[in-house]
C-alpha cells in the first residue's frame, strides 16, 4: 500500500516504519495517525514481517505531537473522537503481538513521547528530547501518556512531566526509564537494526507468547499474572520450539526455529 506521510519497507523480516513530515517535524495529523494505524493492522497480519522499527524522517525529530493546526478549534466530543483514534493507534502497537522498537531519532513530543511508549522498548539518540508539554497548549496528554508514563517511570516523576511539561534529554529519560538505550545519533539506527536482526532470529511464536505475558499480566494482579505466565509456558513449553531449542543447547548447535 503506498502512503503519503509515512515510508513502509520490509527486509529481512524487519519493517522499517517511519513518519515522513519532516517540515512539520513529523507532527501525527488525522491522516498521519489512519495511515500508520492501516500500515501496522498490515504488519501484524504479514507473516514474513518479525519486528518493526518505529521512527521519524529527517535529523530533527522523531515525531513532534500530535499536529496543532488540528487542536486550536476542537469541540468536546471532537476532541474525545481525536483521543481515541490515537489511542487506538498506541494500543494496535503496544499489543501487535511482535516487538515493535521506537527508534528515537530526535524530538520525540506529546503524541510523538505517546507513539515512543506506546512501543515495546525504546532507543534514543544523544541529541534527542522527550516530554509531554500538552498543558503548555492548555490540554492534556490524549493518546495514553497519563498511564504509560506512570507504568514506565513511576507516578512522581510522571506527575512532574505531565505537569510541568518539560522536555527531558535522552541520557535522563534513560536514568528514569523512559528509553532503554541511548546512543550517538549516528550509530541509532544501526544499533537498532543490530537488535532487530537478534529478535528476528528467535522463535515468532515465543516472542509473541513473552510480549502477550508481559503487557497483559501487567493489567492483571500479580497472582494473575503469575497464573497466566503458567499458561503460557504450557503453550511454549509444548512447541516444537522449545523442543528444538533445548535439544540444540544440549548438541552444542544453533537452533533452528519453526515458529511452531
Ligand atoms: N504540530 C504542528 N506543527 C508542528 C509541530 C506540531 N506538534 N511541531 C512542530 N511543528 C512545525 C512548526 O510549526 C514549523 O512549521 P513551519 O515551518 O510551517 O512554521 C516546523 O514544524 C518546524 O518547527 P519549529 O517550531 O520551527 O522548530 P524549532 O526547532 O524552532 O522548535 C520544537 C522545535 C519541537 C521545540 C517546536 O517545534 C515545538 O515546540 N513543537 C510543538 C511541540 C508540542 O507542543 N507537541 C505537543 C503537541 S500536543
Amino acid at each position: 500500500m503506498s502512503y503519503q506521510n509515512i515510508l513502509c519497507a520490509v527486509a529481512e523480516g524487519i519493517a522499517t516504519v517511519t513518519v515522513n513530515r519532516p517540515d512539520k517535524l513529523n507532527a501525527l495529523n488525522r491522516q498521519t495517525i489512519a495511515e500508520l494505524t492501516a500500515c501496522f493492522r498490515d504488519l501484524a497480519a504479514a507473516d514474513e514481517v518479525r519486528v518493526v522499527l518505529l521512527t521519524g524522517a529527517g535529523e530533527k525529530a522523531f515525531v513532534a505531537g500530535a499536529d496543532i493546526g488540528e487542536l486550536a478549534d476542537l469541540t468536546a466530543s471532537a476532541a474525545e473522537a481525536l483521543a481515541c483514534g490515537g489511542q487506538a493507534l498506541m494500543d494496535l502497537i503496544e499489543n501487535l503481538g511482535k516487538p515493535v522498537i521506537g527508534v528515537i531519532n530526535g524530538f520525540a513530543l506529546g503524541g510523538g513521547c505517546e507513539l515512543a511508549m506506546a512501543c515495546t522498548f525504546r532507543y534514543a539518540a544523544d541529541t534527542a528530547r522527550l516530554g509531554l508539554p500538552e498543558t503548555g497548549l492548555g490540554l492534556i496528554p490524549g493518546f495514553g501518556g497519563t498511564q504509560r508514563l506512570p507504568r514506565l517511570v513511576g507516578r512522581g516523576r510522571a506527575q512532574e512531566l505531565v505537569l510541568g511539561g518539560d522536555m527531558v534529554p535522552s541520557e535522563e529519560a534513560m536514568a528514569m526509564g523512559l528509553v532503554n538505550k541511548v546512543f550517538p545519533a549516528s550509530e541509532l539506527m544501526p544499533a537498532a537494526l543490530k537488535t532487530a536482526g537478534r529478535l528476528a532470529g528467535k522463535s515468532r511464536l515465543t516472542l509473541g507468547l513473552a510480549l502477550k505475558a508481559v503487557g497483559d499480566g501487567l493489567q492483571m494482579t500479580q497472582a494473575g499474572g503469575c497464573r497466566l505466565e503458567a499458561a503460557l509456558f504450557g503453550v511454549a513449553g509444548a512447541s516444537q520450539d522449545a523442543r528444538e531449542g533445548c535439544r540444540a543447547f544440549l548438541e552444542k548447535r544453533k537452533p533452528e526455529f519453526q515458529d511452531s
